[in-house]
């Protein structure tokens, strides 16, 4: 059994690590994070549908512009073995699987993952969907090419757990393997912070109402959400690490990393006002 963190919206300062077995527990419960609201509201516009878990909202790609950007920057060819670590409901995924690539997809949400599946055959391409857990991966070491890592899916534990994903992502890439994650861009994030947003509305008035708080003490920002669908209100909490460039990459450089490069949504250089930050690393 895992203990699940609460999230008070102003929260103590510093990590609370609970653990458990060999597995850190959560900080929230992302079976009410990542559930059908979720698609609700993410996942209507079908593979453009873009989720913003930040004070900016609604910027970066569009599924087809995430797969062009990953094919250059990871030097993808057809025929490389991907995971897609995190894969939600597998928009990327599905969309390497079309252009050639043989992609496992691996997610804790059952519900994502089926979507995923649901998807994969309506577009007619094959995709391994694996439910796991990010922190404990299967027994693949050395098994693939490259691993992605899409919008925001990284930074929801304590730190130690956060960097402990960096170093099973390193296992399961073989020698010379790479890495892509799209995060948040720091700068451009807290420029645009506000202390609370509606981030998703639809026509029959459905919302999602977000406040945040900032705790500079552990780089996490917290929200608490309130979901309103069908004239139903219920409230969930979730958290996620913000990384500068340079913390991110001495992390995966701990973890065995080389070549750490960032850029932005159009595949350039990182600048401050990018609104994503795409980490490229690539294992000796
Ligand atoms: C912001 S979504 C991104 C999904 C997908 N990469 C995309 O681009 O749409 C974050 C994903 O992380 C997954 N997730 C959260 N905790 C996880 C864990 N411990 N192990 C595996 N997946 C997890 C969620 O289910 C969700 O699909």
């Amino acid at each position: 059994m895992r203990v699940r963190g609460h999230l008070p919206i102003r929260l103590q300062a510093g990590p609370a690590i609970h653990t458990v077995g060999t597995v850190t527990a959560d900080l929230f419960d992302p079976g009410a994070m990542y559930d059908d609201d979720y698609l609700h509201f993410f996942a209507t516009s079908g593979a453009g549908a873009a989720p913003t878990h930040g004070a900016v909202v609604g910027t970066a790609y569009t599924g087809t512009s995430a797969a062009d950007i990953v094919w250059r920057l990871l030097d993808l060819a057809p025929g490389m073995s991907v995971l897609d670590l995190a894969c939600g409901h597998g928009v990327l995924a599905n969309l390497l699987a079309a252009r050639g690539c043989r992609v496992t997809g691996l997610d804790s949400s059952t519900i994502f993952l089926d979507r995923a599946r649901a998807d994969a055959t309506a577009m007619g391409v094959e995709v391994e969907y694996v439910s796991g857990d990010m922190r404990e991966l299967p027994p693949w070491t050395g098994r693939f090419d490259r691993v992605v890592n899409w919008t925001t899916a990284f930074g929801y534990f304590d730190d130690a757990t956060n960097r402990a994903v960096l170093t099973e992502t390193a296992r399961v890439l073989r020698s010379g393997g790479k890495i892509a994650m799209d995060l948040d861009n720091t700068t451009m994030f807290l420029m645009s912070y506000t202390p609370s947003r509606i981030t998703a509305t639809q026509q029959n008035g459905d919302m999602l109402v977000d406040r945040h708080h900032l705790d500079p003490l552990t780089g996490r920002f917290e929200v608490e959400r309130t979901v309103v669908r069908d004239g139903r209100v219920r409230k969930l909490t979730f958290v996620k690490r913000l990384f500068a460039f340079p913390e991110i990459r001495d992390w995966l450089i701990v973890s065995g990393f080389t070549s750490v490069a960032g850029y932005g949504e159009d595949g350039q250089p990182l600048k401050a006002d990018h609104y994503r930050m795409v980490v490229i690393a690539e294992l000796p």
